[in-house]
């Protein structure tokens, strides 16, 4: 996600630092069990890429049960996130949600293994171009690192506008092994997916008319797939 350059960015950042994780900073170099910046212990989710959090804020608030953490790497982006999760805390029954400042690639360097239930990937960056593939979030190489990040039996829920992303997709969770158990490639007009909660993006483009492609998966302890 493009943004202008946020005036006062790091002072509005700070004035939401409830909300804001800052693993490196508290301790450098140690893997973190996530539910240390949760008043209560609760299966811990992870959206990675969650832009202005609209999705993030919405999950908070009716999934009390639960403690989430949204991840954007553009500091701009993840201040929206941060000042909306800031807003809405009237809205959430638990003080459930977190937003973390960070590229993906850094996330098992961070937190423990198999600590998180599951994980959003909502809209992620297509990467279209053959030469970036290990870019794109659902690359076999981070799928390697949501193996070690989620808890056995763990989930990752994958939604897409980009049928040519959501293809690969498809073959990289074959390559890694991994079981897909719902797939539709029109999630709007599929009524055995229930609860659907909209992204920025998703709300955009259902409003242009454009199929939603959506997929859950199911990552087994000791089933390892093909990494070449
Ligand atoms: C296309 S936007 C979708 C935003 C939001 N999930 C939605 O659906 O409205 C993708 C977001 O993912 C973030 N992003 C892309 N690659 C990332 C990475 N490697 N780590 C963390 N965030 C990433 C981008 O900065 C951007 O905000």
């Amino acid at each position: 996600m493009r943004m202008r350059r946020k005036k006062h960015g790091p002072e509005r950042i700070a004035a939401c630092s409830e909300y804001l994780i800052c693993p490196d900073k508290d301790m450098p170099g140690v893997l973190h069990d996530p539910s240390e910046w949760f008043p209560d212990r609760r299966p811990v989710f992870l959206e990675i890429g969650c832009g202005k959090g609209g999705f993030a804020s919405s999950y908070a608030a009716s999934h009390p049960e639960c403690n989430l953490i949204a991840v954007e790497r553009v500091p701009d982006v993840a201040c929206l996130a941060l000042e909306k999760a800031k807003a809405g805390r009237g809205e959430r029954q638990s003080d459930n949600l977190r937003i973390l400042i960070a590229n993906a690639q850094d996330l098992t360097r961070l937190f423990c293994e198999h600590s998180f239930a599951g994980i959003f990937l909502n809209f992620s960056d297509p990467w279209p171009k053959k030469g970036y593939a290990k870019r794109r979030l659902t690359h076999r190489l981070f799928l390697e690192q949501y193996r070690r990040l989620l808890s056995d039996h763990g989930l990752l829920y994958f939604k897409t506008d980009n049928e040519p992303l959501f293809d690969f997709s498809l073959e990289e969770f074959a390559a890694a092994g991994l079981s897909v158990e719902q797939i539709s490639r029109d999630l709007h007009e599929d009524t055995s997916i229930k609860d659907n909660i909209m992204t920025e993006y998703e709300s955009n483009f259902v409003s242009q008319g454009k199929p939603i492609f959506y997929a859950k998966v199911r990552f087994e302890k000791d089933h390892a797939g093909t990494t070449d």
